[in-house]
């Protein structure tokens, strides 16, 4: 199981060191992975301060290696800090127009430097009543994925809808949407593509996350707000299966 947080715009360096102060007793015996995403200026912070054990990643990245891209980062300049990167968020696809040729350069030069990538695809609301999801999923899917050479990949179904709307996805849209995608990865990667993990994201809180995790396909969950508060985020780690 992957226990996964994005921090996303949230926590200054002294807030991200409070943080692990707690968090790290509280999640001391879990033998979950546990992953935390914080914004680029506090994850060497956040190397430091987290238990050895838990993972580190960052929330995006620019595939050139350096040059003429001002505010932008590289995979190298991350390396040393972090095991994984986050790419294809709802957020970045629709606030900053990322597009799937676009997202696939990222993944491409990720995996190059070998990071884990974490992608996430999801319908929006207006998708999903057109019934648009599993060609939106498919999409998102092969374009993003068009050419890599599979390495250390997890998908996050996020469905846009239910992004800090309080709403998660119902057990029968999870297991629905995470069987089209297991599908769909098979289809491009063959066997391999089988056992890649998928994660659950879109509000997640300690009260669904067990039902959540025991879900068919469901190999763990990535979550915002709840990732905020250390007891929260906590209780969700220890889950156990
Ligand atoms: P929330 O858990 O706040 O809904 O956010 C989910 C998410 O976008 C994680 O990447």
């Amino acid at each position: 199981m992957l226990i996964a947080g994005n921090w996303k715009l949230n926590k200054t360096l002294k807030e991200t060191k409070d943080f692990f102060k707690e968090f790290n007793k509280l999640v001391s015996k879990t033998q979950n992975m546990i992953l935390v995403c914080p914004s680029f200026p506090c994850i060497p912070a956040a190397r430091e301060y987290a238990l050895k054990k838990i993972f580190i990643g960052a929330q995006n990245v620019f595939f050139e290696e350096k040059g003429e891209f001002t505010g932008e980062v590289s995979v190298s300049q991350l390396k040393s800090f972090c095991d994984f990167i986050v790419l294809g968020h709802s957020d970045r696809r629709n606030k900053f127009s990322e597009s799937n040729e676009l997202i696939n350069k990222k993944v491409k030069a990720a995996m190059k430097s070998n990071f884990n990538v974490i992608l996430c695809v999801g319908e929006t609301l207006n998708e999903r009543n057109s019934s648009k999801t599993n060609s939106v999923l498919e999409e998102q899917l092969t374009k993003s994925l068009s050419g890599v050479a599979l390495k250390k990949l997890f998908i996050a179904y996020e469905p846009v809808w239910a992004i800090g709307t309080g709403k998660n996805a119902s057990k029968e849209d999870i297991i629905q949407a995470h069987s089209f995608i297991k599908q769909t990865l098979t289809k491009l990667f063959g066997e391999k593509g089988k056992k890649i993990q998928i994660l659950y994201g879109g509000s997640v809180k300690p009260e669904n996350a067990k039902e959540i995790l025991s879900l068919p396909n469901v190999d763990g969950v990535l979550v915002g707000g709840a990732s905020l508060d250390p007891k929260k985020f906590a209780e969700i780690a220890n889950h156990k299966k």
